[in-house]
């Protein structure tokens, strides 16, 4: 089993978005998945129990001890202002940790400390968990892209892809769906942005 914990200490960084859709990636290929929402707020079961039974099953999980056996993967939605012990925690439980970043000059300079931070925690410095940062809401080819390649650079982390801003993901999540759960003609561009991501995560 491998855990994904999403991560961002900014609201609206775009997590439950990325945690939803990763979910249902991952789903799509034919593996068995679980979604854990951390958050209060519950996003992300929300988006679970509006889930058509008959798409790519994401079992929900509330409670570490109730992990299916079979389970490959753990995707772990975490709430705002995440750092300290609980990071700690979660960072410990993960494999690999996704942080999602808007570009603009807030987001970047709200996400700075945590980036130290995460840098910092002893299972990262160990290799035992791995970081990647994904573009949220951006297009790589537009000068709010280049803007996030030019300070990921600074930090010397990969930076893994890009969720490109589209109503897709807002109008698929009403029907507690993935990108993944759209049609190809509708939804066929996205999902190949979602391919480096993938590849990352799936990565040895
Ligand atoms: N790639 C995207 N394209 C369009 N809207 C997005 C995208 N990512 C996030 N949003 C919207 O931005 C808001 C915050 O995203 P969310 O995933 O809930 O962030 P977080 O979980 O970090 O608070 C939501 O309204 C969501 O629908
Ligand atoms: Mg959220």
């Amino acid at each position: 089993m491998q855990a994904i914990l999403i991560a961002n200490p900014k609201g609206g960084s775009g997590k439950t978005t990325l945690a939803t859709n990763l979910a249902g990636c991952l789903a799509h290929a034919g593996d068995a998945v679980c979604l854990w929402d951390l958050d209060r707020q519950h996003s992300s079961l929300e988006w679970l129990k509006l889930r058509p039974s008959h798409l790519p099953r994401i079992v929900r999980l509330d409670q570490r001890e109730h992990l299916p056996k079979k389970a490959q993967w753990l995707v772990l939605d975490s709430p705002a202002a995440l750092h300290g012990k609980r990071l700690t925690e979660l960072v410990k439980e993960a494999h690999k940790v996704l942080v999602p970043i808007q570009p603009s000059l807030y987001d970047i300079n709200a996400t700075r400390d945590f980036l130290a931070e995460l840098k910092e925690e002893k299972a990262v410095r160990k290799q035992k968990a791995f970081v990647g940062v994904v573009g949220s809401r951006v297009d790589p080819r537009t000068r709010a892209g280049a803007q996030l390649i030019t300070y990921i650079r600074e930090h010397d982390l990969p930076l893994v892809g890009w969720v490109r801003d589209t109503t897709l993901y807002v109008n698929a999540a009403f029907e507690g769906r993935s990108i993944f759960d759209l049609p190809a003609w509708q939804a066929e561009r996205e999902q190949a942005m979602w391919r480096p991501i993938l590849e990352w995560v799936q990565a040895e």
